[in-house]
């Protein structure tokens, strides 16, 4: 009966005994759960509330003015930018415009046909438009 117990003691006993001393020192170096990790943090973080707010933007024309030559501008130059960019920059005078549109061709790929090219800078000319010719340019000539 005796060596019937000490063969369970060895067979069963002691190894179980040793998987629960492993398993309360192995639970030491378990990751931390996810539910430990959140609790964590929402002790460290203040909760962050969205609200919903309302922005009034400043209206924007998407038509260039009308006049001869504005319907290059509207086919040409508003796809990447607005009106605004071309409209808002110092006045230039037509050469100069010439060199700002083959700086746009040449440079950013705007796709307006080189026989238009003329019309264009001298719409742009007359809507926003600088006299003369003298004087520092007001374009730097990235064109090729
Ligand atoms: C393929 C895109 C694209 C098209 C099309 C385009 N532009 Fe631009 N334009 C740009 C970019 C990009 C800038 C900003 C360049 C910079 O910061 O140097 C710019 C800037 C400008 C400026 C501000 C001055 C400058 O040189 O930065 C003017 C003026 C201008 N564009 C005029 C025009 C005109 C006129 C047309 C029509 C022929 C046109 N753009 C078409 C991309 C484009």
């Amino acid at each position: 009966m005796n060596a019937k117990l000490n063969r369970i003691a060895t067979v069963w006993v002691a190894p179980v005994l040793l998987g629960a001393v492993a398993a309360v020192v192995g639970s030491h170096y378990l990751p931390e759960s996810i539910a430990e990790q959140a609790k964590r943090q929402a002790e460290l973080v203040p909760p962050v509330y969205f609200t919903a707010v309302n922005v009034t933007l400043p209206s924007g024309s998407v038509m260039f003015p009308p006049g001869e030559g504005s319907e290059i501008a509207n086919a040409n130059c508003v796809m990447c930018h607005s009106t605004g960019m071309v409209l808002r920059q110092p006045a230039m005078t037509i050469s100069e415009w010439k060199i700002e549109i083959m700086k746009m061709r040449g440079a950013f790929g705007a796709p307006l046909p080189a026989d238009q090219v003329d019309a264009l800078a001298r719409y742009l000319g007359v809507v926003n438009g600088k006299k003369s010719e003298s004087g520092p340019s007001a374009v730097d000539n990235q064109a090729s």
